[in-house]
């Protein structure tokens, strides 16, 4: 027997022998699988059934307290207190439990589950979705570019609003599956995005004419803007998420540590101005769209129905933003008064 064949041979029973232990490694992976698979149903149950128990206790709580004083009074109230903060902390545990898919996301992609079950591929999948959004703005940013002061073809204008609503579409759906992973953005933020698809879209469908050209300018200054505070946004959430990150928790961050909060003021304060400035231009938009609808050559719907999403975007976007920092001020100084 040659050594060639005798290596040969000492290298196969070397490989079997790994087959082997690479089978038992799947016995075991399907076997935890299977209980992983157990204890979540068993899990979800059991969270539902304590749901249900704690919904009768408060009620007959609530019927029983009335009128009642001293300390009995207050162990009432206290279990009532305890019993408020469950819902919360049993979302946070659903956040790693599967769980059915709202109506949108059953619509889009099915019965499939959407939940990650680790804090890291929540984070990895947030923070792929930041990097998604930079990238597509990039190149809307250089198509929006071209069409501005390269090209003047209606088809290349065509091409950018195909694109926005594309772009707008997925992050619907990538923002769905945020939330269903726990994430707190605001319903305004998926709701302005289903509006800029509906925009993007009537758009796409604006012919060219008088009217049509009238507008492009002004609307492809305003999407060079708009991508231009992308990317300043981009740099402010992926800062926050690296600190998050780097600090081991995401949320209940707001009151406890003092150094992340003055980075995101610091970040806020340099980005809201910016913000303002492009929620106003949504306004002129609108304004501009509602005089030109005013003109007796204006034929086209898209002019009325562009003004009204414009005016819906800027009053959501506007007031929504304003809220957020009141509340963020609002948590800073609790935090400041409880002495953290
Ligand atoms: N789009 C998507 N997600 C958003 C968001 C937005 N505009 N604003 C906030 N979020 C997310 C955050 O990433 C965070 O997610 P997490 O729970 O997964 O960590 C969650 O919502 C809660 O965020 P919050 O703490 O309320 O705000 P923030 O500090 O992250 O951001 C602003 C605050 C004001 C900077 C941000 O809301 C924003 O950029 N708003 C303006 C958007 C706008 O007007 N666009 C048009 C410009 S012309």
């Amino acid at each position: 027997m040659s050594s060639q064949l005798t290596e040969a041979l000492q290298e196969w029973e070397r490989l079997d022998k790994d087959f082997q232990q690479i089978q038992e490694s799947h016995r075991l992976y399907l076997q935890k699988l299977d209980e992983v698979s157990k204890t979540q149903s068993s899990f979800t149950a059991s969270i539902a059934r304590h749901r249900k128990y704690l919904k009768d206790l408060s009620q007959s709580l609530n019927k029983c307290s009335k009128g009642l004083t001293g300390e009995n009074a207050k162990k009432v109230e206290r279990i009532k207190g305890h019993i408020q903060q469950r819902p919360n902390i049993f979302s946070e545990m659903e956040s790693f439990l599967p769980k059915k898919n709202g109506i949108y996301l059953s619509l889009v992609l099915g019965s499939v589950n959407v939940n990650l079950l680790s804090k890291q591929s929540k984070a990895a999948y947030k923070d792929e979705y930041e990097k998604f959004k930079l990238g597509v703005t990039v190149i809307l940013l250089l198509l929006t570019f071209i069409c501005q002061f390269l090209v003047t073809y209606r088809f290349v204008d065509a091409l950018v609003n195909f694109l926005l609503v594309w772009y707008y579409c997925t992050l619907t759906i990538r923002e769905s599956v945020l939330i269903s992973n726990g994430s707190r953005i605001k319903g305004w933020w998926v709701f302005h995005h289903y509006i800029s698809t509906f925009l993007s879209g009537v758009m796409l469908t604006w012919p060219d004419g008088e009217l049509y050209q009238m507008f492009r300018s002004q609307f492809l200054t305003y999407c060079l803007y708009q991508g231009f505070v992308q990317c300043l946004q981009y740099y402010y959430q992926s800062g926050c998420l690296y600190r998050l990150k780097a600090l081991g928790e995401r949320h209940n961050l707001d009151l406890t540590v003092e150094g992340f909060q003055s980075w995101m003021w610091r970040g806020l304060t340099f980005l809201l101005p910016f913000l303002f400035f492009g929620h106003f231009w949504q306004l002129f938009n609108s304004v501009t769209l509602f005089r030109m609808a005013r003109l007796p050559q204006c034929k086209e719907w898209q002019v009325l129905i562009c003004g009204f999403s414009f005016l819906v975007l800027f009053a959501g976007n506007f007031f929504t933003t304003l809220a957020v920092v009141r509340h963020k001020r609002k948590t800073k100084n609790q935090g400041k008064s409880k002495g953290l």
